[in-house]
Order: structure tokens, then sequence, then C-alpha cells
């Protein structure tokens, strides 16, 4: 296959170039009637590449053209199977793998700290999570990844678990070792699982860690929009080996993926494949070499620490271009340090209450390079004394699964004020966001522990999802 090819751009290409004249969706009609200003703002080109199926352009749910050539391509570059365009993000390939694996009722092993796509996969397929709570890193009061160890136990404790699921890289560019969870799972002869969301990048260049398909992982989602160049909403879900069902898979894929997808998020797709495949381990290498300056200066700085792999024991890996920057020693909480660096010229991914989380990506050079390090030279500038020893938070508590989220979801509720909810069952999520790990699920006892932690992340200035009730104080419970 040749790489260079880029089939769904160039279908669309030529299909702009035909002119016909257009009696079919989208209603926009190839920016003619575009509404002002992103007539202008966006140029004629993104218009009249917003075309729906028409013949020449395939189709999403029934690939035979442009979009299957351009998916192989994909699956070829990143070392799968079959590969599968996502235009509504990793959380839609999230749903699409449990329910390829999971029946209602059957339990699937996942760490605690996933992300709420994982909570969303569970109460669609009605599979029951067995959370394995992550090892803590308590200089950064932050999780670590999954072990194989820990797999092997909870595998042991639940022989009829029907899948293992893994996040990695973390949010905190954390990188479990997936070989061996792999082998656990596959000696059960179950499949492995990974939310690769914040990984795509792995595997193409020998100084990252690998990636997951070649560490054997049967489903793989990538958001390529994350931390590649393709457009937000846009990833990829890998498939390979005899474990999974593709039919199964691809019809939960028709489910919960829109029957009018995006060509302009599908053509990012394709020509990021392309430049990743012909350009991929240049711009990586450029990258690392970045990454590796920018490490350097920032651990210069007084009262800021940049977790580095010496920071990991051997079981977890850590991908450079990921920069969690511990702030505590300077005086100051994450949200806190974040809105400082925002006066100073930069927008950081998140903030947990101690820590500050950079992207750098293969869009990033010595200018902005030198921005950031400039803004985290004037947050340590600010330092403020006397605030350096603050406690590090700690890990997010591990409340009681009383009724699986799906039961829990469609049960009848009614809401209380938090502080009454005490040893209620819960109805709804409650997630701090970034990074979207959920702190309550639909269907967990309402510890005091989950009470007090929500009070102090939301005291340390964390935003929160799920809540209906913004301000927090009232919380949907069940009826039971
Ligand atoms: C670990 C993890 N998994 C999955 C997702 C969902 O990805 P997407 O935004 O592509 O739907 C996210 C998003 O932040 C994430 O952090």
């Amino acid at each position: 296959m040749d790489q260079r090819e880029a089939p769904l751009v160039a279908a669309l290409a030529a299909y702009r170039e035909r002119g016909l004249l257009p009696f079919h969706t989208p209603g926009h009609k190839g920016g003619r009637a575009a509404p002002p200003p992103l007539d202008t703002l966006w140029g004629p080109g993104l218009w009249q590449m917003d075309l729906t199926e028409v013949p020449g352009l395939d189709d999403l749910h029934a690939p035979r053209g442009a979009i299957k050539r351009a998916q192989e391509l994909a699956a070829r570059a990143f070392g799968a199977e079959e590969s599968f365009f996502l235009v509504n993000g990793s959380s839609a390939g999230i749903m699409a793998m449990l329910g390829a694996v999971c029946n209602p009722g059957d339990e699937i092993i996942v760490p605690r700290n996933c992300h709420r796509s994982v909570t969303a996969g569970l109460i669609l397929s009605g599979a029951v999570p067995v959370y394995l709570p992550p090892p803590v890193l308590p200089s950064f009061g932050i999780p670590l990844g999954i072990r194989a160890r820990d797999v092997e136990e909870a595998l042991e404790k639940h022989p009829r678990a029907k899948a293992v699921l893994v996040v990695t890289p973390s949010y905190y560019g954390i990188c479990s070792d997936l070989a061996p969870i792999a082998s656990a799972a596959h000696s059960r002869d179950i499949p492995l699982l990974v939310d690769g969301a914040h990984g795509p990048h792995l595997g193409f260049h020998p100084a990252l860690p690998a990636g997951a398909l070649a560490a054997g992982a049967d489903l793989v989602v990538h958001s390529t929009h994350k931390v590649l160049t393709s457009l937000t909403q846009s990833s990829l879900l890998h498939r390979q080996g005899r474990r999974i069902d593709r039919e199964r898979l691809a019809h939960m894929l028709r489910l919960v993926q829109t029957s009018s997808p995006s060509y302009l998020l599908m053509a990012s797709l394709d020509a990021c494949r392309r430049q990743l495949a012909l350009e991929g381990r240049m711009l990586l290498d450029r990258l690392l070499a970045l990454a590796r300056e920018v490490r350097e200066r920032i651990g210069t700085l007084p009262g800021l620490a940049v977790l580095g792999p010496e920071d990991l024991c051997r079981d977890f890996a850590l991908d450079p271009t990921r920069l969690t920057v511990n702030v505590q020693g300077a005086g100051f909480g994450g949200p806190e340090a974040a809105a400082f660096l925002r006066e100073q010229g930069v927008q950081p991914e998140m903030a947990d209450p101690a820590n500050v989380v950079f992207i750098l990506t293969v869009g990033d050079d010595a200018a902005t390079a030198e921005g950031l390090v400039g803004a985290l030279a004037a947050l340590a500038a600010a330092r403020k004394p006397g605030r350096g020893s603050r406690k590090v938070p700690e890990a997010l508590p591990l409340p009681p699964l009383r009724l699986p989220p799906r039961e829990a979801v469609f049960a009848p509720r009614e809401r209380v004020p938090l502080a009454r909810a005490r040893n209620r069952i819960a109805g709804e999520e409650i997630v701090p966001y970034p990074p979207g790990i959920p702190l309550l699920n639909p269907g967990e006892e309402i510890t005091p522990e989950v009470i007090e932690a929500f009070a102090e992340l939301r005291a340390a200035g964390v935003e929160f999802q799920g809540l209906a009730d913004p301000a927090g104080a009232e919380i949907a419970v069940l009826k039971l």
C-alpha cells in the first residue's frame, strides 16, 4: 500500500472539481449559503469539502470505496488488521468496544481512573465493572497505571470476566506495560481493550513507549485529534486478532455514530495518517528533542517539579511529550497556577489540585517552547513563600458498587442535598473535568469520603461535569 495516497481527500477534491449542482445535504450547498462571519473566516475550501454520501464519496457505515481504502491505509500505518474512522471521538470507540465484547450482566475488569466514556459504555452494554484502583504516585498525587499482577489477581477473583480494559497512556502520560497484561487476558482467551486516547503517536518512534497494538491489544482507540493533527472529534478504532467479532463491532459503531458523518473529520483522519506515515519519524524526532529541552529547563525552576521517568517504578513508562508540572512547591494549587499562566498567555491542557498538565505535539516549535518556559519562569518567580508544603491530594475514593451502572441509570430517583445523600445510591455521576475521571458513578454508594473529596476538589477550583445541579448542592439518588 502506498502511504503517499490520501484516497478520501482525493475523492473530495475530485467531487469539488466536477462542480455538480448540489441538490443534496448539507443545506449550505458548498458554502453558497454559509452564514457570516464563518463564510469568510473559514474560507471556501472548507465549506466545499463539507459533503455527504454521494456517489464517489463512499459511506462510513458500509465502506466500499475511498473510505474503505483510507481505513485500510490507516490499519497498515498503525499496525492493525482493521481500522475504523470515528467521528464522535474516542468516546464512541470506547462505547462500541464495550458493546462488542460484553452482554448485560457480564463482568469487565477496568481501572478506576477510566474516562467517563467507559461509564457510558457500561450503561449502554449493561456490563458490570470490576474496578482496579490504580496505585498512586504520592509526590504528585496522581494515579499510576495498571500492573499485570493486579490484572492477574482480578481475573483469579473474577474468572468469568469477559474482557480487560486498560487506559494507557494516562492523561499524565503514564504508560502501563501492556504485553504481560495482554498475556494475562489472552491466557483466559478474553480480549484486552485499550483506551489509548492519549497515545496515537506511540510506536512511531523508538524513543517512545511501545504502542498498544504491538503489545498485543485486541482493540485500541486513538484520539488522533488530541496529540496528532486531525480535527477535533476525529479518532481511530483499531482491531486485530480473532477474539473480537468484527460484525458485532461494526454494528455497535453504527449504533453510536451518526448517520451523517462529517467528511471534514474523515478527510482530516486520512491526511493525518498520511502525514504520520510519511513524516512521522522526522516530526517526532524534532518533538522529542524539544520536549527534552523544555523538561530540562523547567526542572531548573525553583518550586516546580516535572514528572519524569525517574519518578516512576519499573512497572511504568512515561510519554516524554506529556508534561506534568507539580506547582505546590511554589505555593500554588493547579487551577490557580493555570489561571496565572493564562495571564502570561499560555493555556494548559488541564490542572488538578497539585499539577498543571501541558501537551507538546508536532505542532510545537522553539517559539511555543520559549513561551511555555517563560510563563513557568514567571510562575516560579511569583512563588508564594510559606505555602510550599501543601498536602498532596490523596487518591480518589473507590465507593462500593451497589447496582450495575445501567440499572442505576434507569431506576426511579429523587434529588436530595448532597450533605444528606450519605449512604444513598447515586443516580448520576460526579466527574472532575478535565480529566473526566469519575469521582462517583451511577449505582455507587455516596460515602462520606466521596462527599469530602468533592468538597476538597471544589475548594481547589476543579470544575465538574455530570451533576444536573451546577452548584453541586444537590444530587440525584435512587429511590430504593
Ligand atoms: C483517557 C481518555 N479516554 C477517552 C477520552 C475520550 O476521547 P474523545 O475526546 O476523543 O472522545 C478522553 C478524553 O479526554 C480521555 O482523556
